[in-house]
């Protein structure tokens, strides 16, 4: 069949609405994996990446592709990225130093000492969700435990909790009008433009972190807020607005993103009961299993960089100053790197998916303190479960950028072994 490249527009949220639209990328990788993506003004369009081997060049080359110019769609003038930069748009060697701040928290090892409190979390997440028998899977479990675990990290009361959630939504789902204040793309978000994701709910999130903060700065604790205050990068502390853009990555990086991870394992799971039953027959494949689960989910779909000179590839001229964005979601289903992409496979080794990107510096933070949160929560999961059907249909992030599910209607039978 010829390929329906002019059917394909990876600008538009709509485009993903239904599902993420894996037949485009199929496409695009088989026909056109460098491909010019047009945009509607103000934006001038960018270069679509959808080979694996490729993303990780792009990833990799910090030189020619640069995250400092920003790392969205939205094109943003000088003043706008210098007012938002937090560590995830910036290059090296400032990246470097800044990374090395938060970065100890979350090392393998350090992570490993998590375990018990993710795990008591869980617990009482699903304790009280279970009970239910039929509720959103979504607002009781998923939605819960990222920023539990976070908040303790990070060092903010259990209190606070639901408005950072809310507020954290309202920024990263800023195209979807049941999270956001102000639709992206639908209303004038001018007055924005200087905080971090163009969104309103930043001024309430950065507000909320400057109080945190001057409690640490008076009492100091065990945390990483507290690490923060204190830092120092190039012989100066961070200034309010590091500070600031800096809380909110987190915020927002840490949390949403988990939780859309932790949906879309339940419903491959529910989805395909072979690999269910094969879990449970063998639970010693759950690590394996989290892996698949991140690669079929692949919550960030993609991140942008820009070209800082000429260059060709795949043929394709790129000019300095262009867009190249790194379609995350097409090179988990590179036929050239997972056999069978499109099987759902608990058992699928070696699965080196770029859901957390790859290779390069900017390799996510938070890897292995997503991969415990989902390890957990399914092996708490599955013990518990005897049955989990899906029972209405699930609501979608209206994004192009974050692969997220709202709702999830769902009613479960229990095993009887609970905590
Ligand atoms: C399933 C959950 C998650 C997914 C899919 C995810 C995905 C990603 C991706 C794709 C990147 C950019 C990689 C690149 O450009 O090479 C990233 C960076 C980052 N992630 Fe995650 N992430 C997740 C969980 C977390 C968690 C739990 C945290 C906790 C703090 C976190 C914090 C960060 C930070 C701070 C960065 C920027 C790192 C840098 O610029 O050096 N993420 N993440």
């Amino acid at each position: 069949m010829a390929p329906r490249l002019d059917e394909i527009d990876l600008a538009n949220h709509d485009f993903f609405m239904d599902a993420v639209p894996h037949w485009a990328f199929r496409t695009l990788r088989e026909h056109d994996p460098v491909h010019w993506q047009a945009e509607p003004a103000p934006n001038r369009g960018f270069w679509a990446v959808t080979r694996f081997r490729d993303i990780e060049e792009v990833l990799r080359d910090t030189r020619t592709f640069s995250s400092a110019r920003g790392i969205s769609l939205e094109e943003q003038s000088p003043e706008k990225v210098e007012a938002r930069r937090s560590m995830i748009d910036m290059d090296p060697p400032r990246h470097t130093r800044l990374r090395r701040l938060a970065s100890k928290l979350f090392t393998r090892s350090a992570v490993a000492g998590y375990e018990g409190f993710v795990r008591e979390q869980a617990r009482v997440v699903l304790d009280r969700a279970l009970s239910k028998g039929e509720f959103d899977f979504v607002e009781e479990v998923s939605r819960e435990l990222p920023i539990r675990v976070l908040a303790r990290i990070m060092g903010v009361p259990d209190d606070d909790l639901p408005m950072c959630i809310e507020l954290g939504d309202a920024m990263i789902a800023h195209a979807d009008p049941e999270y956001s204040r102000a639709v992206i793309d639908a209303e004038d978000t001018s007055g924005y433009r200087l905080l971090p994701f163009r969104s309103p709910a930043a001024v309430e999130l950065t507000a909320y972190g400057h109080r945190l903060a001057a409690e640490r700065r008076q009492e100091p604790r065990d945390d990483l807020i507290t690490r923060l205050v204190q830092a120092e990068v190039e012989g100066e502390h961070l200034s309010e607005r590091e500070f600031d853009n800096f809380f909110c990555l987190l915020i927002v990086a840490g949390n949403e993103t988990t939780r859309h991870a932790i949906t879309h394992g339940i419903l491959a799971l529910s989805e395909h009961r072979d690999q269910w039953d094969r879990l449970r027959e063998d639970p010693d494949r759950m690590p394996l299993a989290v892996e698949e689960i991140l690669r079929w989910g692949t919550v960030t779909m993609h991140f942008r960089r820009t070209a800082t000179r000429d260059l060709e590839l795949r043929g394709r001229h790129i000019r300095e100053g262009d867009k190249v964005v790194v379609w995350f979601v097409s090179g988990n289903f590179d036929e050239e790197v997972f056999p069978e992409p499109d099987r759902f496979d608990v058992g699928r080794d070696p699965n080196p998916h770029m859901t957390f990107g790859s290779g390069g510096p900017h390799v996510c933070l938070g890897a292995h303190l997503a991969r415990l949160e989902i390890r957990v929560m399914f092996e708490e999961l599955l013990r518990r479960l005897r049955d989990l059907e899906v029972t209405g249909p699930i609501a979608r992030l209206r994004s192009n950028f974050i692969n997220g599910i709202k709702h999830t209607p769902v009613r479960v039978e229990l095993t009887g072994r609970g905590t």
